[in-house]
């Protein structure tokens, strides 16, 4: 195993939030990969019971059960070191109820029978924050557990969130289930809940690409996470990056339109006004989307978190794609 340092060597609990769509699940998975290097084994969860990490690995839905979906990278460099492994767990809240019924008394067979009856969706439904505090109880759960040895069973478990509209109310578990449960076991196991997720074992991040709207919302989302005390603001990951073709100097030193036909011309083209013309237009549509990348990327770097950069890769998303990611993630600092 790599003594290397990373930036999260203490958690054990990544939560990956971000605007829908940035690639919450995508770089979850990736973040998950990453840290399974050197023999670690890493726990992958989705919460919100859409088989996104299914679908990601092009396996079959995942049951209610953790499940080996994957081998870490290995590295050479020591001659020892091997891959670890990536399991993946899809939690839904109805599962996530029984589990507790069956850990806190031993009664996942009245559980089922409650749920036969719509009980289950009943609770979960009128006792939203009860939902929250299940999905989180489990994630914090398994980053417990321990294996018989004594050891932790994960080294990481790695959460992949809701988007950061909820981030805050779907962590402030102490609060959600204020209003539900002052005293009793559900109380109690929010407290537990909450241990966890307010303490150095865990950190959000934060998946953004470098448009507009993500990034204001991880803006606002880090600064609703700072107000709650004991949550620790994770990374931020700037995902789907293009490639910069030419920088900001290498576009201020372009030829003008006259030039570049000039240029054409002389390198015997036809149309060369006309190619001129579109060149231009291309350069400009760069520069643009350069100047605009590099705005957004400035105000999320003002946030103070250490920031991460993931390539767009436009093959799309496979296991090698996520592999890719990974890599970056590690080489980075992340994992
Ligand atoms: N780095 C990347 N390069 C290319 N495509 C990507 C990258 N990251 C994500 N994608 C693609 O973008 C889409 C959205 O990604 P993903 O499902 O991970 O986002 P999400 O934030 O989890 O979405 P949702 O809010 O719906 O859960 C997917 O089609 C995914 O394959
Ligand atoms: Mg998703």
């Amino acid at each position: 195993m790599t003594a290397r340092d990373t930036d999260w060597d203490g958690v054990r609990l990544h939560v990956v939030t971000g605007k829908g769509g940035t690639g919450k699940t995508t770089v979850a998975a990736a973040l998950a990969l990453a840290l399974a290097h050197g023999g670690r084994k890493v726990l992958l969860v989705e919460t919100e019971g859409r088989q996104g990490i299914a679908r990601l690995f092009d396996r079959p839905p995942l049951p209610y059960q953790e499940r080996k979906i994957a081998i870490g990278p290995g590295e050479a460099d020591d001659g020892r070191d091997h891959g670890g492994e990536v399991y993946a767990l899809a939690i839904d809240p109805e599962g996530a109820l029984l589990d507790y019924l069956q850990m806190f008394y031993n009664m996942r067979t009245a559980g089922v029978a409650l749920n036969k009856l719509g009980m289950v969706d009943f609770a979960t439904t009128i006792a939203p924050g009860l939902s929250d505090v299940l999905v989180t109880g489990k994630a914090t759960e398994a980053a417990r557990r321990r294996r018989p040895g004594g050891g932790y069973l994960y080294d990481a478990v790695v959460l992949d969130a809701p988007p950061t509209g909820r981030i805050g109310r779907f962590l402030n578990v102490t609060a959600e289930v204020s209003g539900l449960a002052k005293v009793g076991p559900v109380r109690t196991h929010a407290d537990t809940v909450a241990n966890v997720i307010k303490s150095p074992q865990t950190a959000v991040h934060f998946v953004s690409t470098l448009e507009e709207m993500p990034v204001q919302e991880t803006i606002d989302g880090i600064e609703e996470l700072r107000a709650i005390a004991g949550m620790q603001v994770g990374g931020i990951m700037i995902n789907m990056a293009r490639p910069v073709v030419l920088t900001r100097e290498e576009l201020k030193g372009a030829p003008d339109v006259p030039a570049l036909a000039a240029a054409l011309k002389g390198a015997g083209l036809h149309n060369s006004d006309e190619l001129a013309a579109a060149l231009a237009d291309e350069l400009a549509e760069h520069e643009r989307h350069v100047e605009l990348q590099d705005r957004e990327r400035t105000e999320l770097e003002a946030a103070g978190q250490p920031v991460y950069e993931l390539p767009m890769i436009t093959e799309g998303i496979d296991l090698a794609a996520l592999h890719r990611l990974a890599a970056e993630l590690r080489a980075q600092g992340a994992a």
